[in-house]
């Protein structure tokens, strides 16, 4: 099926390149003409593990363009999938003017067409977006549009996989052609026929993906609601290690015996910094204002920003306490991307953290396996070093920020003896505390105090 996708960020390159290599022939823009230009060069404007191959192979099948001229992605279009940004507005609502925008310049064209939107928005954006298209095609004479649903649920650092693979694709529409247009967009993947860049040389044989159709106001409410979820069990995680840390208990411990229960699941109950990123904090911001501008409370969501925006004052409160005066020392920073595997810095805590420790006239020189470049334009006054060993060299104190598998790879013993002090403060519990205190560190985590009691955990 011929596809246009506008916005060439990390949704809208990863469905790009993926329907381009499901067999679709994609045409994909963005107004931002220096990022098409970088596109066109071949190179690609974000880090995504196996992104770079899947777009390659594309390219060279001929299946998958790049253009700044929207009218030209969406004219011979089919469908058209809208993946522009949503970022908060100062209310914390989602600013939907990229939508707007992008609506104005589908309704120009008169052909009717199948709009899908694949950016995370509130619940009855659908109705708006097809309201304003008939009404901004109405003054261009045009056509009737229809209007889908398609949330997207990939994770940065394994979109590709999650793309391919995903549990659940859902749709949400309100006619039949609508659903029949996006059942034949996503075959492929529902049947297995794409190149798997993940699996080789095949796929593990597994669950086909659940295809769900609903309305349109649920398929906007379960990309909320989900996220916010997620956002919510990490919240519960983080309280719960603040409980350890004052009781004795091994928050690791704990949340590992709750994951096994399977109504429970194991993941998100990770402890440390909090949760950041384009999508967790700006679309529980989002969900939250919009029950309650629908006068439905839910704190419970109020809650968990707070506790997420807390943990950077918990950690700025271990740098203290370790540091007693955070003037002028030397503190080194391993990690920037708001989660490993990625170079996306944005709501990243880590860029907090550095701020916060920058505001209190420290002297902070910082590392990213991928994120420098992106953090270095958000962050002025920092140095930006890429060997973690230069970072830590005459260091007076370590943050551990992102749990890059790298940093749990590095000579620790080594470090131990070159910094000036040998004190680390892991925010990701990412390191062992025994081990780093054996090797002569003193360490900090979080929700796990030295004198923990070691209940044994048995596992099969
Ligand atoms: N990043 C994720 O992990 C993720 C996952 C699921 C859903 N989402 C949602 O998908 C949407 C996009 O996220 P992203 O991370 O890809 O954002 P992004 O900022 O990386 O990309 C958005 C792109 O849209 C372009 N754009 C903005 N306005 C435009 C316009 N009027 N015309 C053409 N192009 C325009 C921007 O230049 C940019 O390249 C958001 O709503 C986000 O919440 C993101």
């Amino acid at each position: 099926m011929r596809l246009a996708v506008i916005g060439c960020g990390y949704v809208g390159l990863v469905t790009g390149s993926c329907l381009a290599e499901a067999g679709h022939d994609v045409v994909a823009t963005d107004n931002d003409q220096a990022r098409i230009q970088t596109l066109n060069a071949g190179r690609l404007p974000i880090h995504e593990p196996g992104l770079d191959g899947v777009m390659e192979r594309a390219r060279a099948a001929g299946r998958l363009r790049f253009t700044g001229n929207c009218a030209e992605a969406v004219g011979a279009a089919e469908a058209i999938f809208i993946c522009v940004g949503t970022p908060p507005l100062e209310s914390g609502e989602a600013d939907l003017s990229a939508i707007d925008n992008v609506a104005r310049q589908i309704a120009a064209l008169r052909s009717p067409k199948l709009v899908i939107e694949k950016s995370t928005v509130p619940a009855q954006t659908g109705q708006q977006l097809r309201r304003a298209l008939n009404v901004y095609g109405r003054d261009a004479g045009g056509a009737i549009f229809r209007v889908a649903s398609n949330p997207e649920f990939l994770r940065e650092g394994t979109a590709i996989g999650d793309f391919f693979h995903p549990d659940r694709i859902v749709i949400g529409v309100e006619d039949q052609e609508s659903e029949r247009q996006l059942r034949e967009i996503y075959r492929p993947i529902l049947e297995g026929r794409f190149h798997c860049p993940v699996h080789q040389p095949s796929c593990p044989a597994g669950r086909a993906p659940a295809f769900l159709v609903t309305t349109i106001a649920s398929a906007e409410l379960i990309k909320h609601a989900s996220n916010s979820f997620l956002g919510l069990k990490i919240a519960y995680a983080n309280v719960l290690a603040d409980l350890c840390e004052r009781l004795g208990g091994d928050v690791e411990e704990v949340t590992r015996a709750m994951g096994m229960d399977p109504r429970i699941g194991p993941q998100f109950l990770n402890a440390g910094l909090g949760f950041g990123g384009f999508c967790l904090p700006k679309d529980i911001q989002a969900f939250n204002r919009l029950a309650e501008r629908n006068g439905v409370d839910f704190t419970l969501l109020k809650e968990t920003e707070r506790i997420n925006k807390g943990r950077i004052d918990q950690l700025m409160e271990k740098v203290r306490k370790a540091l007693w005066v955070v003037k002028e020392k030397k503190i080194g920073v391993l990690g920037l991307a708001f989660k490993p595997n990625t170079d996306d810095v944005r709501f990243a805590p880590a860029i907090e953290v550095v701020r916060r420790l920058q505001a209190e006239r420290a002297v902070v020189r910082a590392t990213d396996p991928v994120a420098i470049e992106k953090a270095r334009a958000v962050l002025p006054g920092v140095e930006f070093i890429e060997d973690p060993y230069r970072v830590a060299l005459g260091a007076d104190a370590l943050l551990l920020l992102t749990e890059w598998a790298d940093y749990r790879q590095l000579d620790w013993k080594r470090i131990c003896k070159e910094m000036a002090r040998p004190l680390v403060i892991d925010a990701r519990n990412a390191l062992s505390p025994s081990e780093m205190r054996a090797l002569g560190f003193e360490y900090d985590s979080f929700g796990r105090p030295e004198l923990s009691a070691k209940p044994t955990l048995v596992t099969a």
